[in-house]
Parts: C-alpha cells; structure tokens; sequence
C-alpha cells in the first residue's frame, strides 16, 4: 500500500519524505487555509519536494470551472494531481482532464455507486472518506472494501485512495482490505510506530543497563 500524507504543512512533509515513508501529498482548501500560505506557492514547494502525486484541489462548483482551475493547478508541477469533488459535475471535469492525461484524484466520495461512476469518468484516484462514515456511526472500512470488490470485478484501475483516515488502525484495516494508498494526517503515520509494550521493553532494558555501569561509545 502507497502512503500520502494529508497535510499542507511543508516540514511535516519533509521529515515524512526524508525518511522515504511517503509515496505523494494530498491538500484539500481547508488544510491550505490551516498552512496560512498561498496555494500555488505552498503546492510548488511540496511539488519540488516529493516525486510522486501531490493533489492539489479545485474549488469551482461547475465543471467548466474545475476543468480551468485544474488546468492551471496543473502548470505548476508534473506531479500535481487535480483534485475535484464527487458531484455530477466533478465527473464531467473529471473526465475531460483525464482525456487531457492529467492525473484525477476525485474526492469527497462517500459511496460504492459514486466510486462506480468515478471510475468510468476514468479517475487515477477515488477517495473514499473512512474517518466522516464512522462519525456517522457508519462503517467506513466497509466502503473501501466494497469498492475494492467492484473494481476488481471489472478490472477498474482506478487506485482506491483511503481518506479521512484518523488512527493508526484504519491504516492497518485499509492495507489488509486491500486499499492501493492510504493518505493520513503526519501523527497518524508517526502513530503507526508506537506500541506500549514497545516502550515497557526499552525502559526495561535502559534500567538494566544503567545497573552494568558500561558504555558504548
Ligand atoms: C483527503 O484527501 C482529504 O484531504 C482528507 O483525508 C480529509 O480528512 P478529514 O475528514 O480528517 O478532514
């Protein structure tokens, strides 16, 4: 499974990508607005950083619009993927841009149906919104599942992108149910590492230790 990271703020990217844990980006208008920094200028910066995907998303509600501003978007780096909403016109800009060859990630998908229709407007990525199901007392693993069943039934290569991922768990569930990438917040991959037997262990070990009295450098 690819990781992205979900955020817009350049030195959590950077440590993430140093350490050769991320596959690409994904930004959304309101993790811009919480970077406090200009689009073009911000999505350059992490477009100039990570090789893979960094999406960038559109804020028209018409798909002429979409189409325009994933265009220009698209200017900015080989590696941008437009990002556009699932609504009707989302699948029209959606289908265009991919026509053009440009990368599609559609976004706010909430269903199996949208994800049917993302996929035949020819999306590189479908983003199904794990952690917003489960605030509805949904099960959003379910979704990501069911899509990964449509798919493959039908040999869609449409990449199944899990979003809205809020605990190192769903990062778990969405490699075993079979997502292709998992985009979580900079914490959430960070959380992944942590275990408490992990920190019982090494406090046990740094206690016996202290006891011999050596060192090693
Ligand atoms: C995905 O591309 C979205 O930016 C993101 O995963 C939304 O997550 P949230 O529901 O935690 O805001």
């Amino acid at each position: 499974m690819k990781f992205f990271v979900d955020t817009a703020d350049v030195d959590a990217i950077r440590e993430l990508n140093d350490l050769g844990m991320i596959d690409g980006v994904t930004t959304n208008p309101s993790l811009i607005m919480k970077s406090g920094r200009d689009i073009k200028e911000v999505t350059r910066e992490i477009c100039e950083m990570v090789a893979g995907p960094v999406s960038a998303e559109t804020v028209a509600l018409d798909s002429d619009g979409m189409i325009a501003e994933g265009r220009e978007l698209a200017k900015i780096a080989d590696n941008i993927t437009i990002k556009v909403p699932l609504t009707w016109d989302g699948l029209k800009a959606c289908k265009v841009l991919t026509d053009e060859g440009r990368m599609v990630n559609v976004t706010l998908c909430f269903s199996a149906n949208q994800a049917l229709l993302a996929a035949k407007a020819g999306a590189t990525f479908i983003s199904p919104f794990i952690g917003r199901l489960d605030d509805l007392n949904l099960d959003g693993m379910e979704l990501i599942g069911d899509i990964r069943t449509i798919y493959d039934n039908y040999a869609f290569e449409t990449q199944i992108l899990a979003a809205s991922i809020r605990s190192a768990n769903h990062m778990k569930d969405a490699a075993l149910i079979g997502a292709d990438v998992a985009t979580a917040p900079p914490a959430v991959i960070r959380a992944m590492a942590s275990h408490v037997m992990t920190d019982k262990g090494l406090d046990a070990f740094m206690a016996d230790w202290a006891k011999t009295g050596q060192k090693i450098l």
